[in-house]
């Protein structure tokens, strides 16, 4: 059965993609990040996927118990910790790891009874100021959980990097730096890198590596696409030529007329829109799409389930022919650049609308 709006997720890519990081990063084990949907790739098969990594990140509680619950045997971390002391014997039941990066969570942690030790990622402030503990009051938090019955003696000391992804900007080096400093004498395993950083700054590969973005075929650089770092892209999203019409010079396109013709012209209508999680604030032109893998561009502003195309540069277009948003053939790069947000948000934000179907190979018309 061929859905009109779709998204096809490309495990081989996925398989590509975690190749590179273990080129990348000899030697470390990887926790490949699936928060949010596994970035809007689907948790579940993604998950499954990736059975040659060491363990998954995720932000909320309830997304490890959906890994749980789906027979999923990995060390699943707890990227924002808990909430709530309720929420600990849950942990510890389901072996969850779990990042502590405020004091207001030692109290509980080490006051609980619970049924066995949880393995604790002790996270260092060291200048993005988003979670973990500043540097005055880390060694002290560290000494107290390793005291305490509650915890896994091996305790991983981690930080998260606010610039890694400009090459140019000296703060990595400066948080690398105390980051270094702050843990010179204590043991355990390090965990610094997200994606930019495991492509581009080696010296903080450290044991674990947490790699989200790469995984997906997605550049971490607003220079760079995917492809060009020797990437696969593993959403493609795809819809279909509902309409077509022969406009004439001068006619205005769409809610707000935001788009003149310049002279008489096809122009097509495509099934997607901000209902799907096509981005509404592109430009009225210029924003590049595939038909029929042909490049061309988006016109007129997007509505929630249509949007437009120019079909000037498009033999014969049909009713039903295919559309390429992103992905093969065209870098998620360029629509976030387009409509002036990051790839991230674009891939977290395509709707359940959307039909998602793994590893098919994509039908062409007949
Ligand atoms: C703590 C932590 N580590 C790693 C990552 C992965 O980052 P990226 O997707 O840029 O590789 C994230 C994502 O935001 C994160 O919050």
């Amino acid at each position: 059965m061929s859905y009109t709006t779709t998204a096809h997720i490309n495990l081989n890519a996925l398989q590509h993609n975690l190749a590179r990081v273990h080129q990348l990063a000899p030697g470390c084990r990887v926790v490949a990040m699936v928060k949010a949907n596994a970035y809007g790739h689907g948790l579940l098969t993604i998950a499954h996927a990736l059975e040659h990594v060491d363990a998954l990140g995720v932000a909320r509680i309830h997304e490890a118990l959906k890994l749980r619950q789906a027979g999923i045997k990995k060390p699943i971390v707890l990227m924002e910790g808990f909430f709530e002391a309720w929420e600990l014997p849950i942990i510890a039941e389901n072996q969850f790891d779990l990042v502590i990066h405020q004091v207001e969570q030692l109290q509980a942690l080490t006051q609980a009874r619970l049924t066995s030790p949880i393995r604790i990622w002790l996270k260092l402030d060291s200048g993005m100021h988003r979670l973990g503990l500043p540097p005055e009051q880390f060694i002290t938090a560290w000494q107290a959980l390793h005291k305490s019955v509650n915890i896994n003696p091996d305790i991983i000391l981690m930080t998260h990097f606010a610039c890694a992804d400009e090459l140019a900007n000296d703060y990595t080096n400066q948080q690398i730096k105390l980051f270094n400093e702050m843990t010179a004498d204590l043991p355990g395993s390090r965990s610094l890198a997200n994606s930019a950083a495991i492509m581009k700054w080696p010296a903080t590969h450290g044991d674990w590596v947490r790699p989200g973005i790469m995984l997906y075929g997605i550049s971490p650089f607003a220079d760079k696409t995917g492809v060009e770092l020797d990437l696969k892209p593993v959403m493609t999203l795809r819809s279909r030529l509902l309409s077509i019409h022969q406009q004439k010079q001068g006619d205005l396109i769409g809610y707000g007329g935001t788009y003149r013709c310049p002279e008489n012209m096809p122009v097509g209508l495509v099934a997607i829109g901000y209902g799907d999680g096509y981005p509404r604030y592109i430009p009225a032109e210029g924003t590049p799409i595939l038909v029929n893998d042909k490049l061309t561009q988006v016109v007129g502003r997007v509505s929630m389930d249509m949007i437009y195309v120019d079909l000037r540069k498009i033999s014969q277009p049909k009713i039903g022919d295919f559309v390429t948003l992103w992905g093969d053939g065209l870098p998620i790069e360029y629509i976030a650049q387009a409509a002036n947000t990051s790839t991230y948000e674009l891939a977290c934000g395509v709707t359940s609308r959307v039909e998602f179907v793994y590893n098919s190979t994509m039908s062409q018309p007949s």
